[in-house]
């Protein structure tokens, strides 16, 4: 079934700098970033980028600082204008929503949460994840039910009444996210959200949104520097170097085929047997006949942990009706993990 995507952008362009429509034509001639910036002043933010984004999924935007990530989620809100190109939300052109559209869509549509928390230091938790739907229009009474109910969702039920000078980094970020969520969008923006937590905090973060990602199905555009991080929470990552959208696609298949060398040493270091399913590396079965079975969405890493743990050297891969849909053996998982190049595997066969 395909559905209209919830956030889709095509062709869009910002420059920075005095006159920046002026400067299209050297960027669609393929002038560079740094030669823009050199013989022009302006700064190439976004380079033609086409990108649709699924509703109820969570899309990671990853790049190396300056790479535009920043750039592009503004312009979901208009919190940014475009040089050139257009930007749907629902199918809805926002370039040309009046100022009364614009307000429904910052204020009831998309929710955004920050690194640095913007959190209201003279206002209570409670308070800080009321202010938004006071903003909202809501009553105080619903108010008041909606902010201590996500409170409490995020795991902070007890500290109502704490400043956030009272409050870790993780508390923190957990107010933020309690904020977003307690407007009630359909999207929301996370723009290096945990990326100033410490690992642990970071883990936990992680997973209280994945958590409550499961219930909510929202709409997500997360933003990181982190790979790991990106390949734990997306549906779908998007890759941006130099303004440019590099590669876009599910999780397995950046780390399978990546675009590029760039992206190709990106992914090198990160650990395959937690990102690659045994649907990806199974063969056909072939007259086997295994005893043993394992679920083809289940990741390499864990098929490798079972099968030695139940002293199995090869399995059968089932679909999620439990129907026979191919044949695993331990050399190729751990080929797979050691090396995720399909073409390596299989000139191996
Ligand atoms: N208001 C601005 N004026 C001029 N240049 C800008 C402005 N905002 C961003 N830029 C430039 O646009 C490019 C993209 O910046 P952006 O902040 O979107 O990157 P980013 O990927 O979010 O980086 P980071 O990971 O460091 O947050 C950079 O070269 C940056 O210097
Ligand atoms: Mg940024």
């Amino acid at each position: 079934m395909t559905t209209n995507p919830k956030i889709s952008v095509r062709g869009l362009y910002k420059i920075f700098g005095p006159a920046p429509r002026e400067k299209l034509n050297f960027v669609r001639d393929g002038i560079s970033k740094e030669e823009l910036l050199e013989k022009h002043g302006h700064v190439l933010a976004l380079d033609n980028i086409d990108l649709d984004i699924n509703a109820k999924e969570v899309l990671v935007l990853v790049g190396l600082s300056g790479s535009g990530k920043s750039t592009l989620i503004r312009h979901f809100n208009r919190l940014i204008e475009p040089t050139e190109g257009t930007i749907k939300f629902n199918d809805r052109d926002i370039l040309l929503f009046d100022d009364e559209e614009l307000q429904s869509l910052r204020r009831k549509k998309i929710a955004m949460v920050f690194q640095g928390f913007a959190l209201l230091p003279h206002r209570t938790v409670l308070d800080n994840v009321k202010f938004a739907l006071n903003i909202q229009g809501a009553s105080e009474i619903e108010a008041e039910q909606r902010s201590q109910n996500w409170i409490k969702r995020v795991g902070l039920t007890g500290f109502e009444d704490h400043f956030p000078a009272q409050l870790s980094g993780g508390m923190k970020q957990r107010v933020g996210l309690a904020r977003a969520l307690a407007v009630n969008t359909e999207t929301i923006l996370m723009d290096e959200a945990f990326s100033a937590l410490d690992a642990l905090t970071k883990t936990e973060m992680q997973d209280i949104l994945l958590g409550l990602q499961e219930e909510l199905r929202k709409t997500i555009v997360f933003i990181t520097h982190d790979l790991e991080e990106a390949l734990k929470l997306g549906d779908k990552i998007a890759i941006l170097h130099d303004g440019r959208l590099v590669q876009h696609g599910d999780p397995q298949s950046i780390v399978l085929k990546p675009a590029n060398d760039d992206v190709a040493k990106f992914v090198e270091g990160i650990d395959k047997g937690r990102v690659i399913k045994l649907r990806s590396i199974m063969t056909s079965l072939d007259g086997h006949a295994p005893e043993f079975h394992l679920p083809e969405d289940m990741l390499i890493g864990d098929a490798l942990m079972k099968m030695c743990m139940e002293y199995q050297k090869s399995a059968g891969v089932v679909d999620p009706k439990g129907k026979a849909s191919g044949y695993i053996d331990l050399e190729r998982i751990v080929t797979a993990i050691s090396n995720p190049m399909m073409k390596r595997i299989k000139s191996r066969e």
